[in-house]
């Protein structure tokens, strides 16, 4: 079986900032709550004039420029996002047509926050079985769009951004180990966008009942997120014969700060091993562990053959899994 390896990383933000002190201004709220209760201080949100797929392709260029690989080398581009320019067409064919990427196949891949991870595992398989040498997956999302304003529950955590990574045969570096996928319909409705699909179109009324902006069940997403990212850890950890111990590298889906703290607390690691970007960033959904595999490469603190360990959950509930040998 052919081995697969990250050739390059890339992602992009979006200029305005928005601060908790904002946020005051928006919904009652505060920078002590948000901060004490989250871990976020500050994140980014797109212009009016920028649509997922404009993030999208600041991401790509970057990580293709990071890796040297020409677009024309690409054979497959998989763009993980809740939050696309358009129903249909995919947001994929958008940034093919952009980065110039005449031979590569393209489509969007939908797993909410845990999406950048699932498109690494779906990737991976195609260079494996030996179908493609150059895949293109970029997470990417605008959730101030789908953001309700006026909730002082949800509009304090989510954020806007892009990451992406090229998946090549691996060399000897930044070798993907193993990924593992898993999902709970059960939990469905933990975290929704309710309207504006197939079950409600929308109308007048759903528009009225604010049934376009995302709704979640807070409490209950942390206890389920935590154990959840418990349970994967180890689960794909053991498929590597590896063990907690042997991590170098957490970098899980930017959600909450304190959720990240409570997974720490359970795999028994120090918080210098668990990688942490949601005080600048919030939790930019499909874009979050995408930012931060790009962050963590730029930095390049990390020794070769340390391991990493990825851990993404969301909507679904979804939770996929990723081990690199760096
Ligand atoms: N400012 C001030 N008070 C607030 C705010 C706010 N922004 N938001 C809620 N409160 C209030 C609530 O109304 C509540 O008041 P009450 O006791 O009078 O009813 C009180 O604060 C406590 O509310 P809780 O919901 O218990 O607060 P909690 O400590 O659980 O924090 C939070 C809420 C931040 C949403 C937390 O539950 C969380 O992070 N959950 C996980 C969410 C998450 O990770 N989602 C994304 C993962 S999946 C995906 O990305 C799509």
């Amino acid at each position: 079986m052919i081995t697969v390896g990250i050739a390059g990383t890339g992602f992009y933000l979006p200029e305005r900032v928005l601060r908790n002190a904002d946020l005051e201004k928006m919904v009652d709220t505060s920078d002590e709550w948000i901060v004490s209760r989250t871990g976020i201080r500050e994140r980014r949100i797109a212009s009016d004039r920028e649509a997922t797929s404009d993030l999208a392709i600041s991401a790509a260029r970057e990580a293709l420029r990071d890796g040297s690989i020409d677009p024309e080398e690409i054979d497959l581009i998989i763009v993980c996002t809740s939050t696309p320019d358009m129903l249909f067409p995919a947001t994929a064919c958008i940034v093919q047509e952009a980065i110039g990427a005449k031979k590569a196949g393209a489509f969007d891949l939908e797993a909410c926050c845990t999406g950048f991870v699932y498109g690494l595992s779906v990737g991976s398989q195609f260079i494996k079985a030996g179908t493609y040498k150059t895949v293109l997956v970029i997470g990417a999302d605008i959730f101030s769009r789908i953001i309700d304003w006026t909730d002082r529950n949800t509009c304090i955590l989510f954020a806007d951004g892009a990451g992406a990574a090229v998946l090549k045969p691996a060399k000897d570096e930044k070798v993907i180990l193993a990924t593992q996928l898993g999902s709970d319909g059960s939990l469905a409705n933990l975290i929704a966008q309710p309207a504006g699909g197939s079950r409600q179109p929308a109308t007048y009324k759903t528009i009225d009942k604010r049934l376009h902006y995302l709704k979640m069940d807070g409490r209950r997403v942390f206890r389920v997120a935590v154990e959840i990212a418990d349970r994967a850890t180890r689960d794909v950890l053991e498929e590597c014969s590896l063990s907690t111990e042997d991590i170098d590298c957490l970098i899980l889906h930017q959600a909450n700060a304190r959720i990240l703290e409570a997974i720490a607390r359970r795999l028994e690691l120090p918080g210098s091993k668990v990688f942490i970007n949601l005080d600048r960033y919030g939790n930019a959904s499909a874009a979050s562990i995408a930012i931060a595999l790009a962050e963590v490469a730029r930095e390049g603190q990390l020794k070769k053959g340390s391991i990493v360990v990825i851990i993404g959950f969301g909507s679904g509930m979804t939770w996929a899994s990723c081990v690199i040998k760096w």
